[in-house]
């Protein structure tokens, strides 16, 4: 059964098992890598995407379930890298290794749609299900503070 649904701006149209985890429609059949398999267990947020601007965790996701959705990875934030978050991430060089981070950007924009002027608090809650084993949680709250127009 062919599931429709729109990728980053574009409809797309897959014919594939409809139990298959949209992690691998996003990464092994649409090819785009940047939305990263962590623990494929729902529990680090490696894989975070965004469906209709909701946080999901698209390593538990069967793709039936965002037929008619809008999904929007990493590569689609923004058009050419350049979402506040992005910036903020650079100038604070906010990776170590860089795998987690594009979970975690995702989960940050999320929380700034709902929320544009966090408390640490805020930013601790909603980004309590991104895993850093490098450790990096300190410059994600900056970055986050400095995207919301905040300092650091
Ligand atoms: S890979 Fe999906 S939550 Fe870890
Ligand atoms: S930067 Fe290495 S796991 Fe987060």
């Amino acid at each position: 059964m062919a599931i429709e649904f729109t990728l980053n701006g574009q409809l797309l149209t897959l014919d594939v098992d409809p139990q298959m985890p949209l992690l691998w429609a996003i990464r092994d059949v649409a090819g785009l890598t940047g939305t990263k398999y962590g623990c494929g267990k729902a529990l680090c947020g490696a894989c975070n995407v965004h469906v209709d601007g909701q946080p999901v965790r698209s390593c538990s996701v069967p793709l039936s379930a965002v037929s008619g959705l809008a999904v929007t990875t990493i590569e689609g934030l923004s058009a050419d890298g350049d979402h506040p978050l992005q910036r903020a991430w650079r100038e604070l060089n906010v990776p170590q290794c860089g795998y987690c981070q594009p979970g975690q950007i995702m989960s940050a924009a999320a929380l700034l749609e709902r929320n544009p002027n966090p408390s640490d608090a805020d930013i601790d809650m909603a980004m309590s299900g991104n895993i850093c084993r490098c450790g990096t949680y300190t410059r994600i709250r900056k970055a986050i503070h400095r995207a919301a127009g905040g300092e650091s």
